[in-house]
């Protein structure tokens, strides 16, 4: 099929494009871009007022299946990804069983094949998340791992890390890292700080994501291994990694919109739907994050979409598990804080959230060149929504921002030529 979308803002951060622009796609793949293209049969698409852009690339998911289905499934999930935009998506592990072997890593490719979102599952480090025995990273890179985690679940033992890393390393695969001791975080519910002492609870440092970021940085260092710090939420964590990145350490990092929009006095106000790993923090973190994205300090804008059942998060706020979804939520809340807030412009929070994020992992995804699969999303910038979390097409519905008006909203997103999702 040819589908040719007109008199869009077609805007691709990894070539520097940004004009009114149609494109052409036939049998999944971009194959003319240019000013008044003619029709010549192809089914036309008009995107006059709207934004032409790479799918999104989300290189943090948390799909659940197998072994979680009643939190989401991998159909669910990337409906969910389709309403945001998202084509391309990185499963993380920690699935039952855990995505630790070849079989499951087909298992996830498998389920997700007729969604039209392309899915890449992590491969975990450690057999089982368990932190103790390493999976065998060439059978998961032979099974298309893009990248290694135990994502959730801290890797504490130095000599296996620093083991991970030179085998990472040797395989040319990033090992993504969840930082955060924990010793020092058991299973604390917020930040250690103002909130944490006016519930009388016990907090997740900052220092306890500060230390496992540093020592990381060191690893890398040492190793040459490419480490990635998943979810960064501390400024002195995106200090660290400016300083390393200055000393040509092979360092990236990742954000999430929660860490640029809300601080740990949410807590007070939603309870347990503000409840995540790492917590959110204090103002200054929150401003120090949005100065790493805007310095380039942070690679990449990923959601950690973590969905829960209402049942779990109905928990008092000590027991019930961490996560938040956002795949339906983070283009919009990327472009009402950082582009409408004056922050970035449209191209930079794009380049965020496609090209850079493909680019870390050696994805040939997030830019609408000649040739490549015609992976697209297509957004009005400036229209005003308000977020029902009842509309998600994910099964989570734990949003701290149900309710919260925000700029920017998809209108199709197409996958290899295909529209996977459309507004209404
Ligand atoms: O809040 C979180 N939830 N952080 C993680 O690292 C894991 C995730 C989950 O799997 O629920
Ligand atoms: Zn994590």
């Amino acid at each position: 099929m040819r589908l040719l979308i007109r008199g869009g803002r077609a805007v691709d951060p990894a070539r520097g494009v940004d004009d009114t622009l149609d494109i052409l796609i036939d049998e999944g793949r971009i194959v003319q871009l240019g000013k008044h293209l003619e029709t010549d049969g192809a089914q036309a698409l008009d995107a006059s007022g709207l934004a032409v852009a790479p799918g999104l690339v989300d290189m943090h998911v948390h799909l659940r299946e197998p072994g979680f289905e009643a939190k989401e499934t991998v159909s669910t999930g990337c409906a969910a990804a389709a309403r945001g935009g998202v084509t391309t998506l990185v499963a993380m592990p920690n699935t039952r069983p855990v995505t630790d072997c070849p079989e499951i890593v087909t298992l996830v490719r498998d389920r997700a094949a007729p969604t039209g979102v392309n899915v890449l599952p992590a491969g975990a480090v450690t057999t089982g998340q368990g932190g103790r025995q390493l999976t065998d990273f060439a059978a998961l890179k032979a099974a298309g791992v893009p990248a290694l985690t135990d994502d959730g679940v801290p890797i504490q033992n130095l000599a296996l890390l620093r083991q991970a890393m030179l085998w990472a390393k040797e395989l040319g695969l990033p090992l993504l890292d969840h930082c955060e001791d924990r010793d020092m975080v058991q299973n604390f519910a917020v930040n250690e700080g103002r909130i944490s002492a006016q519930l009388g609870l016990p907090g997740r440092p900052a220092i306890a994501e500060e230390l496992q970021i540093m020592r990381d940085v060191m690893l890398a260092e040492e190793t040459g291994a490419h480490v990635h710090i998943c979810h960064i939420s501390t400024g002195k964590g995106v200090d660290i990694v400016r300083q390393a990145k200055a000393r040509g350490i092979h360092i990236t990092c990742e954000t999430c919109p929660q860490y640029f929009s809300l601080t740990e006095d949410e807590v007070l106000h939603q309870g347990t739907m503000a409840r995540v790993n790492p917590p959110l923090r204090t103002p200054a973190d929150m401003e120090a994050i949005r100065a790493g994205l805007v310095d380039g300090t942070i690679d990449a804008i990923v959601t950690d979409h973590a969905p829960h059942t209402a049942e779990e998060k109905s928990k008092p706020l000590p027991d019930a598990p961490s996560g938040m979804v956002g795949l339906e939520t983070s283009l919009a809340l990327a472009l009402t804080g950082l582009y409408h807030g004056g922050l970035l412009p449209l191209s930079r929070v794009l380049a965020l959230m496609s090209s850079s994020p493909a680019a870390l992992l050696g994805l040939d995804k997030g830019t609408l060149d000649l040739g490549r699969d015609a992976d697209l999303v297509l957004f009005d910038p400036n229209q005003e929504w308000t977020v029902d979390k009842n509309q998600f097409a994910s099964k989570g519905r734990n949003t701290p921002f149900h309710g919260r008006t925000m700029r920017g909203k998809v209108k199709y997103t197409i996958s290899r030529g295909n529209i996977i999702y459309m507004e209404g």
